[in-house]
């Protein structure tokens, strides 16, 4: 995450000295700036939301947690005290805009957004339904929703001397898993935008990273059993790791989406596809 602007310049010579044979002097100096911050993270209340919310919780930040199951969310805070929720619907743009302003009321020094929250539904294109509602509930939640809560709460992190949005995308917006067709496509679709919002922002103190997750066990789909997923413990102590190199790179990848997310620069896209979708038939 990004360090307050007097500390950065200092930060960023000594990681361009750890290519220099004088490396091994200068790593061990590098602090971590994973504490101290005011952090939101959708999705917080289940998964790979909850895990890091917790980990966040631990390392000294103040953790607000949103989500649509009160009871989720009432578990993740009562086992994490000083943890804080709010409820937010992220399909409804008027929800979203009530609940921004209530986070600027009530968390003023908010610093760091995390847009977790998401929902991955299988999908028959040859038998839709007329109303389209799962792909259109999936587009609101995935890629609607993190576009309109990011719009409404820069203005609030723009106010912060450093800030922090973290979009979560998927391996699978770097190769479809054909029977998730709509899911791929906005976590495809938010890389692209991460993109985008890391350019507009560059000139602010705000940083933008992607973080994309490999297959983890979940309940997301199916997958919370599946023995193909990755563990949850497993995922979450990868990704704290990368978070703790200073500075963190844009995009986190753990070592088992690196076969997705790089499949077409390694020339291994069509193989990767094939392989992927006559793997996964299951709804995982
Ligand atoms: N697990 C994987 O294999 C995997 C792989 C790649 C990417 N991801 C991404 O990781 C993120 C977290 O997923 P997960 O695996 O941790 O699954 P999860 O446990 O199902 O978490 C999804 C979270 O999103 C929240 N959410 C869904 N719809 C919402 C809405 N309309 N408004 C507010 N919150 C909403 C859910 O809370 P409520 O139901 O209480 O609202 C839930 O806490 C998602 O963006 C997912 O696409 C997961």
């Amino acid at each position: 995450m990004r360090l307050p602007w007097p500390v950065r310049p200092a930060l960023f010579f000594m990681h361009e000295m750890r290519a220099s044979p004088l490396s091994f002097v200068v790593e061990e100096f590098i602090p971590m700036n994973l504490t101290g911050n005011t952090i939101l993270i959708t999705g917080g209340g289940s998964g790979i939301g909850r895990r890091l919310a917790e980990e966040l919780h631990r390392l000294g930040n103040q953790v607000v947690i949103a989500g649509r199951r009160k009871q989720a969310l009432e578990d993740t805070t009562s086992a994490n005290p000083g943890m804080k929720s709010l409820a937010l619907d992220i399909e409804t743009p008027a929800a979203i805009r009530s609940f921004a302003a209530q986070v600027a009321a009530e968390f003023p020094s908010l610093n760091v957004l995390v847009n977790n929250a998401g929902i991955m539904r299988p999908e028959k294109l040859l038998a839709q339904p007329d109303g389209l509602a799962d792909a259109e509930a999936i587009v609101a939640t995935n890629l609607l929703g993190p576009i309109r809560l990011t719009a409404a709460l820069l203005p609030l992190l723009q106010k912060q001397a450093a800030a922090t949005i973290i979009n979560v995308s998927s391996g699978l917006a770097f190769v479809p898993l054909a029977l998730t067709p709509t899911y791929c496509a906005t976590k495809a679709a938010i890389h692209s935008y991460t993109q985008s919002l890391r350019y507009h922002l560059k000139a602010t103190s705000i940083e933008v990273l992607e973080l994309i997750p490999p297959y983890v066990a979940t309940h997301l789909m199916s997958g919370a059993n599946d023995p193909r997923a990755m563990p949850l413990d497993a995922y979450i102590a990868e990704v704290m790791g990368i978070l703790k190199t200073q500075p963190t790179p844009p995009e986190i990848c753990v070592e088992n989406v690196k076969g997705l997310r790089f499949a077409a620069e390694s020339g291994k896209y069509d193989a990767t596809f094939q392989g992927l979708n006559a793997a996964r038939t299951d709804g995982n």
